[in-house]
């Protein structure tokens, strides 16, 4: 009689330790999770871990929101080619810039979100701008004076902050509904994900966000991703502290040469990553806010997972401006925004505007209660176009 393979066995190694990072009766020692911040040497003998070096990329420029790449830690694990951990790669409060879009502007039609599942079934629209309708502002004396402070710079100001106002705190927040902020769970941009069918369609697309595509564009650059990466389709996914994601893997995408790329903001997670079936025991790794993870190579179809998202212990200092010459400051876009003038001009103006005109006191209070995930992917191969017939597998 021919011996099992482990897999023929269906032995599920990914759900054994699933459970062991989810369960809340017998919580799970963090301290076994692989953390980059702090690598043990058992687990870089375990895992093979290695440091990669990075190139700053040559053919495109840095946002002012990113640290130089040579002070990105970047590694690799021998054990999960392909898959790629990077930190430091925001200043120290660069991140708030894509809290912001992740919070208040991706959330918005004609990005689709699980609200507007929502919204059918009530035959009631969502309200245009989530975040504003869920976190009113209110004027205040303070606030009236510097609106009659006719400077510069508030004519730069952020359309929707245009009235100089402070956002109340969630406790007078809008009451309105089941359009509260805490039921997003995910938005997609781009070619919209079919969550029932797991397809892309051509006819399902709204514009991708610029900024995000240079991100990702830059990220791939400099980790030496050739061809340039086509950011197509990206998921927002919202966390609360109680959330996880399942084991899954991301096939529906036509090319999978293409990598994932991955951004982490707000609390920790515990990461799982396994292999292309379940029998694989996956690795566990501590992410915090502004890591990046790439899923390329034999990885690009690894199952992976989130089980837990906890409470960070250095929530405050991912987002704070300092030290004081390692912040996003207005020198950055000025020298930046000289040397070119295309979209990388424009969305300099606009993470200038944000960081001049953001009051960051209301995504700070609403991040303290989860975690927020951006993958985005590339669809399509270059010069590739939809089938007519839809060859996936789930
Ligand atoms: C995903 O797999 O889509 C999200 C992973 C994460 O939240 O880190």
């Amino acid at each position: 009689m021919a011996t099992k393979t482990i897999d023929e066995l269906d032995v599920d190694l990914f759900k054994e330790v699933f459970k062991k990072y989810k369960c809340r009766k017998t919580p799970p020692d963090f301290s076994e999770l692989v953390d980059f911040m702090n690598l043990s040497s058992k687990h870089k003998e375990e895992y093979g871990i290695k440091r990669l070096s990075l190139q700053e990329p040559d053919n495109i420029l840095r946002l002012a929101d990113l640290q130089p790449t040579h002070v990105w830690n970047a590694y690799t694990l021998d054990k999960f080619p392909g898959f790629v951990h990077i930190s430091n790669v925001f200043k120290f409060n660069g991140q708030r810039y894509w809290v912001y879009r992740c919070l208040h502007d991706y959330p918005t039609k004609p990005n689709v979100t699980n609200l507007d599942f929502i919204e059918q079934q009530l035959g009631k629209e969502r309200p245009e701008n989530l975040w504003d309708a869920c976190y009113p502002k209110v004027k205040t004396a303070e606030s009236n004076a510097e609106k009659n402070d006719n400077n510069a710079s508030k004519k730069a100001k952020l359309s929707s902050d245009k009235d100089q106002t402070h956002h109340t705190n969630s406790n007078r927040r809008s009451e309105s509904s089941k359009f509260h902020f805490d039921k997003l769970r995910w938005v997609t941009l781009g070619y919209h994900y079919n969550w029932n069918d797991k397809t892309y369609s051509e006819f399902e697309k709204s514009d991708f966000p610029s900024d995000l595509a240079y991100l990702s564009r830059y990220i791939t650059a400099a980790i030496g991703h050739s061809p340039v990466f086509r950011p197509e389709a990206a998921i927002v996914n919202y966390y609360h502290l109680d959330s996880t994601l399942g084991g899954h893997t991301d096939h529906s995408e036509f090319d999978h040469d293409a990598p994932i790329v991955s951004i982490s903001l707000g609390q920790d997670a515990v990461f799982l990553l396994g292999g292309v079936t379940k029998a694989v025991r996956p690795v566990a790794v501590h992410l915090r806010s502004g890591d990046v993870c790439i899923m390329s190579g034999s990885t690009r179809l690894s199952y992976h997972a989130v089980p837990r998202v906890f409470q960070s212990k250095f929530f405050k200092s991912s987002f704070e401006p300092e030290p004081e010459s390692d912040y996003v400051g207005i020198r950055d876009f000025e020298d930046e925004t000289m040397k070119i003038s295309d979209n990388f001009s424009d969305i300099s103006r606009q993470m200038k505007n944000v960081y001049e005109n953001l009051e960051w006191q209301p995504y700070e209070a609403h991040l303290l209660k989860g975690r927020m995930n951006i993958s985005i992917r590339q669809v399509l191969k270059a010069g590739q176009t939809f089938p007519k017939s839809m060859p996936y597998d789930s």
